[in-house]
């Protein structure tokens, strides 16, 4: 077991008298690549949004390497390596490719890394002068995580990575997520059971914003509570 490197304690999450997470403790390695599961409005998002900080939670506390993050803006969380790509995908539109690549790398305080390998496995490098508000949906999402990636995190967040992708682009982002660093954490939300049970050596399942199972693939695709809720 690697070193751990998040943790959340308590996380509760109310939007007015509706409690969308419910005391959600859970903590993370070095290394280690778990998804979230779980029906629509099981609070994936909203825990994900907690933990990168762009909802701040009502209680509990969140921590990344042993310091207290909990109210610290998402900016802040980058600068110390914690990084994510959102559902519906956020690039910088009127950019080029590659300035927003440029970006990435400005923020996170990396040297001006070199993108052009990134792009190449991306299959983005013919678009490095196309203005990303212009790519089909599913280079935009690839473009996305490339940028998160660019930040090289120590964790890394991805709400629903392969959604809307076709089978192509769902190949190229999970080839993608198997070669990054092995001492990168890598949380992913997922619908995809085929992307969730090839990258994924540990899954946690939400329902109704608590937490419902948490284990290893081969343990979650047997849980009888989880197959009545979700995987049917
Ligand atoms: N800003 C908000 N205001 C009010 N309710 C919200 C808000 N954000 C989320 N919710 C509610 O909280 C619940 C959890 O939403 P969340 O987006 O976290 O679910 P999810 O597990 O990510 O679902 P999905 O798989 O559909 O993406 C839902 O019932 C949703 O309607
Ligand atoms: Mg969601």
């Amino acid at each position: 077991m690697g070193q751990e490197v998040l943790k959340t304690v308590d996380l509760v999450k109310k939007f007015g008298e509706f409690v969308a997470v419910n005391k959600v403790s859970l903590a993370f390695t070095e290394g280690e690549r778990t998804a979230v599961i779980g029906p629509n409005g099981a609070g994936k998002t909203t825990f994900i949004n907690l933990v990168s900080g762009q909802l701040f939670p009502d209680e509990g506390k969140v921590f990344l390497n042993g310091e207290d993050i909990t109210t610290l803006s998402a900016y802040r969380r980058v600068r110390r390596g914690l990084n994510r790509t959102f559902q519906i995908p956020s690039v910088f539109k009127s950019l080029t490719v590659e300035e927003n690549f440029e970006i990435a790398s400005t923020v996170s305080q990396k040297n001006q890394a070199d993108y052009s390998d990134l792009a190449e496995t991306l299959g983005l490098k013919t678009y490095l002068k196309t203005k990303a508000g212009v790519l089909p949906y599913g280079l935009m999402k690839v473009l996305e995580l490339g940028m998160a990636i660019l930040s090289s995190p120590k964790v890394l967040l991805l709400d629903e990575p392969t959604a809307g992708l076709n089978v192509g682009e769902k190949e190229r982002i999970v080839a993608l997520l198997q070669s990054l660093s092995s001492r990168m954490s890598v949380i992913v939300v997922e619908h995809d059971m085929d992307v969730v049970f090839t990258i994924a050596r540990r899954i946690v399942v939400m329902h109704r914003g608590e937490l419902l199972a948490d284990g290893p693939p081969e343990e979650i695709a047997q849980h009888e509570k989880v197959r009545e809720v979700y995987l049917g």
